[in-house]
């Protein structure tokens, strides 16, 4: 069995008359990657912040660590990192100042030097914080929540905003805390990201969690149609793809041929087929579903809020 570092049970939180968080409950295991995803309003900050203890919740029980979020706040707080959804600084301070200063928060710290050296910001080290492009910025907000070396470490949207480049760069330090044996929870709006990064993730809507489970999970229990598509002057092929137990449609728009089908042999099916026909294609390819159809199907595709 894993341990368990974060620990969610019939959590609801409201905001008068608004119900943010309606009931959730979850676990996340330690050196896991774990992502809460959901459309904008979905509840992932305020889940969040119970589970920081900045929040009380309505009702249910919250554990980090096996410790109370709200009672034990002195000691949470020395082992769980944080990096806030839309956080600022003063202007003109230093990144070498931000570190210091975080640094001098909490009674043991990692090297300073060495920590900014991981994340890529030593060339920064004498830079305003107001001169730092955004992904330098998510650097340093991961910098500052990693200082005290935590056990669990909180990232609330930390690469909304940031090209590509950067979005993997951060990708990868992301995996790098995992690989350290750290426990990451974080949201995302983004369903590559999610898919790519985390080991689990949770999908909340209107504040209570619809599904849990591997990314891979989730395709198979609700896309699982996989489809072939290429290209071949030969229309008589579709009739003898139609045939096969496994496929569940067929389709053409000029020379390009679309199959769907579901199961293991789906695709060996299709490539017997088509040698037995002795039919000629060009450009043939799979396309495998992806946690964003999944999120599209089980969220709705209407914008929230
Ligand atoms: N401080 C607050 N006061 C009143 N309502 C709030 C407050 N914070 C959040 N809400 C409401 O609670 C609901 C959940 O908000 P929350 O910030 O938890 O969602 P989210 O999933 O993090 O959204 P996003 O993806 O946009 O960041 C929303 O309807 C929001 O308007
Ligand atoms: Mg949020």
């Amino acid at each position: 069995m894993p341990n368990v570092v974060v620990e969610v049970r019939d959590l609801a939180k409201a905001y008068g008359s608004t119900v943010a968080v309606d009931g959730v409950s979850f676990e996340v295991h330690e050196g896991e990657i774990f992502g809460l995803i959901g459309p904008n309003g979905a509840g992932k900050t305020t889940t969040l912040e119970c589970l920081q203890g900045l929040r009380r919740a309505d009702r249910g029980t919250v554990r980090v660590l096996g410790l109370d979020p709200r009672s034990d706040a002195m000691e949470l707080r020395r082992r769980i990192g944080v990096q806030y959804q839309e956080a600022q600084l003063q202007k003109r301070i230093k990144v070498w100042e931000a570190v210091d200063l975080w640094a001098s928060l909490y009674p043991s710290v990692v090297d300073p030097a060495d920590l900014m050296a991981r994340l890529g910001l030593e060339s920064k080290r004498d830079a305003w914080f107001m001169t730092l492009s955004g992904g330098q910025k998510q650097r340093l907000f991961i910098a500052l929540a990693l200082i005290h070396e935590p056990d669990v470490v909180f990232l609330d949207e930390l690469t909304t905003g940031l090209d590509p480049q950067a979005r993997r760069a951060i990708w990868g330090l992301v995996t790098a805390i995992r690989d350290r044996g750290k426990t990451v929870f974080l949201t995302t709006h983004l369903m590559e990201e999610a898919e790519r990064l985390c080991d689990r993730v949770g999908i909340i809507e209107h504040g209570r969690l619809i599904e849990l489970g591997t990314p891979d999970e989730l395709v198979g229990r609700h896309c699982p149609e996989h489809a072939v598509v290429f290209e071949s002057d030969d229309a008589e092929i579709d009739g003898a793809l139609e045939g096969l137990d496994d496929v569940t449609s067929t389709s053409a728009v000029g020379t390009t041929h679309t199959v769907h089908g579901v199961g293991p042999r789906f695709v060996t099916h299709v490539i017997q087929a088509i040698a037995n026909q002795g039919v000629e294609v060009r450009n043939f390819r799979t396309e495998t579903p992806t946690l964003e159809e999944v999120f599209l199907k089980l969220t709705g595709h209407g914008i929230r809020d």
